[in-house]
């Protein structure tokens, strides 16, 4: 695997390459982000992984201070992975000086994690951007974990017509249910047994709308109500119709989403469940 921290390297290594599958990433590698290179290299000829931790996407209270690093490990995971270049940029690489051309995206930013997290998504969209142009890749790879990441990005490049196909990779999850994060790290023995009620919740809200329920906003509350009673500080539980991400109706047809954030101890974790109607309802 080739390693390149320059921006000027990169592209010399990617010269002539005609379809680049590429996975964007933070680090601290775990099953979830392997199984994004793993199909990365079913799509494309050539698979490129970056690793950077993205300043921009961090509000002043978030964990990038102690957002875990551990270069040396996932160089290791990724060789595993077959990957065929790993761009390893500092923020001297990235951010030569201070970013001041942003991807401002439009008021789904400011919703669902974008409401508890000012500024998140115009840091993601712009690094991402970023990374595309310089990476020039045929095919990008996302984890639907991030699910309001993974639309923003759909959104973005069909908007800027980016010649990039975007794919969602599933969520990769502990025997428990439990979505692998790197955040998962921040977790106590104790509350890492308790960290699955958050998936058990979501998916008794998807089945009981996919058995009829329709009073979305009682079942958001319910759930909201027993991360509460054990301990959890919730930011959000929401059904969201999957197209747009926005509330649906109560005799809604089209495929829906449930999402949450909420915190245990010092750890935010998020997660969703998809709801599809194969025949409509
Ligand atoms: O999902 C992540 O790890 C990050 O948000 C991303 C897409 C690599 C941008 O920094």
């Amino acid at each position: 695997m080739q390693i390149h921290s320059s921006i000027a390297d990169l592209r010399q290594a990617l010269q002539g390459h005609r379809r680049i599958a590429f996975v964007p990433t933070m680090g601290n590698l775990h099953a979830g982000h392997i199984a994004l290179m793993n199909r990365a290299r079913q799509l494309g000829d050539l698979v490129v992984a970056s690793i950077f931790v993205n300043r921009l996407q961090f509000g002043p209270s978030d964990d990038f201070d102690r957002y875990p690093r551990t270069l040396e490990a996932d160089c290791a995971q990724l060789a595993a992975a077959q990957v065929d270049v790993l761009f390893a940029p500092a923020e001297s690489d990235l951010y030569p000086t201070a970013q001041q051309y942003y991807v401002d995206p439009p008021a789904i930013q400011h919703e669902l994690d974008g409401e508890f997290r000012p500024g998140h998504f115009r840091g993601v969209a712009t690094v991402v951007l970023k990374l595309f142009n310089i990476v020039q890749p045929q095919i990008a790879l996302f984890g639907k974990k991030d699910y309001q990441q993974l639309f923003i990005l759909r959104h973005m490049t069909q908007q800027l017509a980016l010649p990039i196909d975007i794919v969602g990779g599933e969520t990769v999850r502990d025997a428990g249910g439990l979505a692998l994060s790197s955040r998962n790290a921040y977790l106590s023995p104790a509350e890492r047994a308790e960290a699955p009620r958050l998936q058990r919740l979501l998916a008794s809200i998807a089945s009981a709308i996919a058995a009829g329920a329709r009073d979305f906003a009682e079942l958001e509350q319910q759930a909201f109500a027993e991360l509460e009673r054990n301990g959890w500080q919730t930011d959000y539980v929401a059904v969201r119709r999957q197209s747009d991400l926005q509330p649906p109706e109560a005799d809604e047809r089209e495929a829906l989403v449930v999402l949450a954030a909420s915190r245990l101890g010092s750890a935010r974790l998020i997660d969703n469940v998809e709801i599809d109607f194969p025949n409509g309802r």
